[in-house]
C-alpha cells in the first residue's frame, strides 16, 4: 500500500518524504513535481492560466495514477479538498497527517523562497486562516496517523512514522 503524507503547505511533506524514502530504500513520489513535469510549467503559472479548479482536476487524475505505486507519495496540501480524493485516500492508502500550527507553517513558508505558492500570494494572515482552518477537520478525518511536527526535525518525524506504520 502507498504511504501518503498529507498536511498544509509548509508541513514538510516533501522533506519528510525524502528522509523516509532514504531510510526505507523506497522512492518518494512528489505529486506536485509530477504535475509540473506533465504540464511543463510551474504550478503558479498553471493557476494563473487555467484557474484552481482545472488544477484540482489534474491533481485528481495524477493522484489516481500514482496512488497504487508502492512507496511514499507526497501530494500538495489541497489534494484533500475533493471528496473523491478523500474517499480514495481513505480506502487505498495509509495516510499520515503532518500536523503543524499556523505560526510555524507561516514561518516555514516565509523561509521557503524556492517554492512559490499561488494560493498564499498576497494573502493576509486572516485570509490564510480562512484556507487553513476548514482543512484541519478533513486532514484529521482522512488520517490513519496524526503527527505533531512542531519542534521536530524531519529526521525525528520520519522515525515517529516508521514506529507507527
Ligand atoms: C496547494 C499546495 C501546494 C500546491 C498548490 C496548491 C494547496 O503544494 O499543490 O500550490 O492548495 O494547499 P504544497 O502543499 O506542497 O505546498
Amino acid at each position: 500500500m502507498t504511504l501518503v503524507l498529507i498536511g498544509f503547505m509548509g508541513a514538510g511533506k516533501t522533506t519528510v518524504g525524502n528522509v523516509l524514502a532514504n531510510k526505507t530504500a523506497t522512492k518518494q513520489i512528489d505529486l506536485d513535481q509530477c504535475i509540473v513535469d506533465k504540464i511543463g510549467m510551474p504550478i503558479s503559472e498553471y493557476f494563473d492560466e487555467h484557474g484552481e479548479e482545472a488544477f484540482r482536476e489534474l491533481e485528481t487524475t495524477m493522484l489516481k495514477n500514482f496512488l497504487n505505486t508502492s512507496g511514499i507519495l507526497s501530494p500538495g496540501g489541497g489534494v484533500i479538498l475533493k471528496e473523491e480524493n478523500q474517499a480514495l485516500l481513505k480506502e487505498q492508502a495509509t495516510v499520515v497527517y503532518l500536523q503543524t500550527d499556523l505560526d510555524e507553517l507561516l514561518r516555514r513558508i516565509d523561509q521557503d523562497t524556492t517554492n512559490y505558492r499561488p494560493l498564499l500570494h498576497n494573502k493576509t494572515i486572516e485570509e490564510v486562516k480562512d484556507i487553513f482552518l476548514p482543512r484541519i477537520p478533513i486532514y484529521e478525518e482522512i488520517a490513519d496517523h496524526i503527527i505533531d511536527t512542531t519542534n521536530k526535525t524531519p529526521e525525528e518525524i520520519a522515525d515517529v512514522i516508521l514506529e507507527l506504520v
